[in-house]
This record gives structure tokens, sequence and C-alpha cells, in this order.
């Protein structure tokens, strides 16, 4: 493995010498803390940042093993009884996606030139990206909504769409590309003052948000989806909500030998692989759907390509 040397914490030193050879043969960079208490612990993963932490298998038992899951998702816990292999593979599965940010930033910045605000998104059509906004705003309780994180922002649009309508204290904008950015920056969003960032849901964020949206993202970030739930996750309230929307591996059509294909320019998920990522997350469904862009259609997820979830963060590690 040639990527960047990847962090990873191992909370025993009773690890054996074949498995660090192993590990540093594969350039991880290992760092070793015996058992400590669960401040030092935390405030060590916290500067640390590492991609993984490994631990001996009675650490999963502990309440620290389910505070860890619930704080920090997006930093897996592996038990040392784990082949090498089983590590590699794990980390690739989990840390690695078949794009590369770089390639996602490249593409929006060049879809920033065409002159419809849904072509610079790379939408399908207008109405297909106002009908996701109209189901986000149907569906969150914007009542209960101070804060919000729009990951993957893009131009702003969605923003716009709700801004006469909803009273946000803090609005923050992430997204890859600098150009959308501009876009979205350049534009008055009524009382709302919005803050607009250029960063990767990748990059560790050091604020949680009462509302997280990320419509249309998942599929092509950079990111594996399982950590890109997990990342949302991380940036929510207790009790915060998540709107996200993405495309439908499971759609009927894609389901008969002689039906239609998917389309293989960004990734397609099962809802099965949706649901087991926002449940590692700490995340409950509130509302999962298939809709039809340009109708007004909802129903079963099989029905539709596309997919919009609303889910909420739970309160603590263990409800
Ligand atoms: C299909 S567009 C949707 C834009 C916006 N959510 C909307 O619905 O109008 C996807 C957006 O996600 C952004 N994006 C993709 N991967 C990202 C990442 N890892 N971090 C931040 N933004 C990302 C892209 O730059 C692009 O603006």
């Amino acid at each position: 493995m040639n990527l960047h040397q990847p962090k990873l914490l191992a909370l025993s030193s009773s690890i054996e010498q074949h498995l660090l050879n192993e590990l540093a043969k594969d350039h991880f960079d290992l760092k070793i803390i015996d058992r400590q208490s669960d401040e030092v612990i935390l405030s060590e993963v916290a500067s640390m940042r590492p991609e993984m932490v490994l631990v001996e298998e009675d650490f999963l038992n502990s309440a620290l093993y389910q505070k860890m899951r619930y704080e920090i998702p997006s930093i897996p816990i592996l038990s040392l009884s784990n082949s090498v292999e089983k590590i590699r593979q794990f980390y690739m599965e989990f840390h690695v996606d078949a794009y590369e940010e770089s390639e996602v930033e490249q593409e929006y910045d060049r879809f920033s030139g065409a002159s419809e605000e849904y072509r610079k998104l790379n939408w399908g059509s207008d109405r297909g990206m106002q009908r996701a906004f109209e189901i986000a705003d149907m569906l969150v309780d914007w009542s209960g909504v101070k804060t919000w994180c729009d990951l993957g922002v893009g131009t702003g649009a969605f923003l716009n769409y709700v801004s006469n309508r909803h009273a946000i204290q803090r609005f923050v904008g992430i997204d890859l590309s600098s150009k959308l950015l501009e876009v979205a920056s350049a534009r008055s969003y009524g009382a709302i003052k919005a803050e607009f960032i250029k960063r990767s849901l990748r990059e560790p964020v050091g604020e949680r948000f009462d509302l997280v949206t990320s419509i249309g993202v998942l599929q092509k970030c950079g990111l594996p989806l399982v950590k890109a739930i997990a990342k949302l996750s991380e940036m929510m309230n207790p009790g915060g909500t998540l709107f996200l929307t993405t495309k439908n591996a499971g759609w009927e059509k894609f389901q008969n030998a002689a039906g239609l294909k998917p389309y293989s320019g960004h990734h397609w998920f099962h809802v099965e692989e949706i649901k087991s990522a926002l449940d590692a997350a700490g995340l409950q469904i509130r509302e999962l759907a298939g809709f039809e862009p340009k109708t007004e259609e909802i129903g079963r997820p099989e029905f539709f390509h596309s997919i919009y979830v609303c889910a909420e963060r739970k309160t603590r590690a263990r409800d």
C-alpha cells in the first residue's frame, strides 16, 4: 500500500512483533500507547486523528468503545486479533474511494462555467434539482434548526430556495469547488448571514450543527459511503437532523438483464448499505424513500433511481 502513511493508534504495547513488521511494511504510521485513562485516550485520539484505532479484544466491551463509536464514527476501531490482511482490507474499504477528491473538484470547477444553474451542479434538469429541495424543505422540522451546514453546497441553490421561509441563525456551506463557492458567495440570502468554506467532507470540522444537509453529493465525493456518512454524523448535534439524497442501485429497472444499466460516472448504493452506514454512524432513520426528480412521485425505493433520507442523530451512544 502506498498512500500517505495512514496513522494508526494501538492501545496496547503487547502487539505482536510480526504484526508490527507487516504494518511497517505497509507504511502505516503506528503509534502505540498502553491502556490509559479514558480522558488520556480521548485526548490522544483528538490530537493524533488516526485513521484507525487498534485495540485488544476486551476493549470492544468497554463503555469507552461505545463512546468513541458514537462520538467519532469516522475513526474505526479494530481488534488487534485481526490479521494484517484484514486490517489492510478494512482500511482500504473504509478510507479509499474509486474517485479522487481532486478529480471531483476539477469536474465541478469545469461545470461551473455552464450558464444554467442546474448544469453548473451537474443535475439532469432544473425541475429535478428543485424537487430535492422541495422534499428537504417539507421533511425538515425547521422550528428546531438554529444552525445548519450544507455539505456540498455548490452554488447555494438550496439555501436560496429556503432563505425567505426559515430563520436560521448560522449557516455554513462547505464545498470542494472554489468556482461554485464564488457563485454561492456572490448571492444574497435575505436575513441569513451565510459563511462559505472551501474544504472537503474528509477534513474534520470542529463544529456541530442542528441540521446537516447533503443533496446529491455522496455518489461522487471521494469518500466511501460509510466514511462519508460517519463524517456527516460527526457534524451533527445530538438529536440533530440529517437530510441527504443519493442514487439507488436497487432500482427495479436495473434488476432485469435486458433492463437499464446504472450510469457509470458515479456510485450507486443499495438501500441496505445506506441503512447500515447510517446505523454505524449513530443515526436513526426517520424517513427513507424513493422519489422521481421530475414528478411529485414518492414511494418504495425499488421503484425509483433516486433516494432521500431524513435521519436523526441519536442522543446517546446506546440509544
Ligand atoms: C450534484 S452537486 C449538488 C450541489 C448542491 N448540494 C445542490 O443540490 O444544489 C454536488 C456538490 O458536492 C460537492 N462535493 C463533492 N464532493 C465533496 C467533498 N468531498 N467535500 C465537499 N464538497 C463536495 C461538489 O463540488 C458539488 O458542488
